[in-house]
């Protein structure tokens, strides 16, 4: 399987790369400073060629333009970067972070979909499977506030909707997911869950992503969440 990963220099996207190519997959590795990606170069020397690294700005329309005219076929698009924007309380909205929030965390990867349009139609059993959060659920939000994390991943969730609607006649298959309350830079250190933990139960669900279940919003535990 050939896979594209985003944010995969740190945390989560790291990691997904990490199992992924330890497993034998293909792993297209973006960050948008490959420079400096130390952890996710030194995995991509010692992979045999499974993993390369290549520059990405999921926010920047230059930078996608050029890494997609890069890809011929992909399996597997795996949307994973985004932002927790700290974009405070009502009354005293940060209207620049949620616009951050907005357009790394739910624009981006629908622009990302769609630019590799032609390369997820060149793959195989084809899915796209965007990072999303349980704070994106409307259904499951008791507590309020987090608007530009919560309302940009309720975005996502549905824009990766009409994706699965859409792309179903194509046999390609779209899905969010969540990773758990996951030890990351963005998670802390007290979260509840490893990397390790998240990802290898993810790729569990993910694997399983058909086009018949199509469009749900899975947890990283198994069972769907509600929206
Ligand atoms: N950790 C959790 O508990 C948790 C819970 C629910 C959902 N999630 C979701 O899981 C995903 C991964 O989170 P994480 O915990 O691994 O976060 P993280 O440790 O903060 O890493 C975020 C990644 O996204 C990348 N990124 C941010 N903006 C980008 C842009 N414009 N273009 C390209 N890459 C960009 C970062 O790259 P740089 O290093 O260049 O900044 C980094 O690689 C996110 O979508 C997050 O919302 C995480």
């Amino acid at each position: 399987m050939k896979v594209v990963v985003t944010g995969a220099n740190r945390g989560i996207g790291l990691e997904f790369v990490k199992q992924l190519s330890a497993r034998g997959d293909e792993v297209v590795a973006t960050a948008r400073n490959p420079e400096a990606a130390d952890a996710l170069n030194a995995l991509a020397a010692a992979s045999e060629g499974r993993v390369s690294v290549a520059q990405l700005d999921i926010s920047d329309a230059e930078s996608m333009a050029a890494f997609v005219a890069g890809v011929d076929s992909v399996d597997l698009l795996l949307n994973n970067a985004g932002v927790y924007p700290r974009s405070g309380g009502i009354g005293e909205l940060d209207f620049d972070e949620v616009e951050r929030g907005f357009a790394v965390n739910a624009i981006a990867p629908l622009r990302l979909a769609d630019a590799m349009l032609g390369a997820l139609r060149a793959g195989s059993d084809a899915k796209i499977v965007n990072v999303s959060s349980q704070m994106g659920s409307i259904a499951d939000n008791s507590s309020g506030g987090a608007y530009a994390y919560r309302g940009s991943k309720a975005a996502l969730n549905m824009l990766t909707r009409s994706l699965a609607h859409d792309l179903r006649p194509e046999g390609i298959a779209a899905a969010v997911i969540h990773p758990g309350w996951v030890q990351t830079d963005m998670g802390g250190p007290n979260a509840m869950i490893t990397t390790e933990e998240s990802v290898s139960s993810m790729l569990g669900q993910i694997d399983a992503l058909s086009p018949e279940n199509s469009g749900s919003f899975l947890n990283w535990s198994g069972q769907d969440l509600p929206w």
